[in-house]
């Protein structure tokens, strides 16, 4: 059954969801930002040790909302295109999501819709 995310009219800059990517076998984290009226999706694991990048709800960017970061050792990552540009895993990246937009309506992938790197 597909997830509803959100509306996309009903996102503002540096607005951030969460949500579960699920598969027959397993359940990911992943979350969704709006960032210069685009919206990015990604799994919410850092690169570095995996943990989720946010430490409270719907949190994810910089305290200057110019990148996403992890809380735990605070690796900074472009919102648009996951690349780590500081940090302990400085040039790794956020794993992409790909979000299905259905008449304006943001739904969680299907597990063949996950983006493999
Ligand atoms: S766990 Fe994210 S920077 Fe270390």
């Amino acid at each position: 059954m597909k997830q509803k995310i959100c509306d996309l009219n009903s996102l503002t800059e540096l607005s951030c969801k969460e949500f579960t990517v699920q598969s027959a076998i397993l359940e990911k984290d992943a979350f969704l930002v709006y960032f210069k009226q685009h919206y990015y999706a990604y799994e919410n694991s850092c690169p570095h040790t995996g943990v989720n990048l946010n430490w409270q709800k719907e949190q994810f960017f910089s305290f200057d909302g110019l990148f996403l970061q992890c809380s735990l050792h605070g690796a900074l990552f472009e919102p648009d295109s996951g690349v780590c540009i500081r940090g302990p895993c400085l040039g790794d990246r956020l794993k992409p999501v790909n979000v299905v937009n259905e008449s304006g309506i943001l739904y969680a992938p299907g597990s063949n819709e996950l983006l493999e790197q």
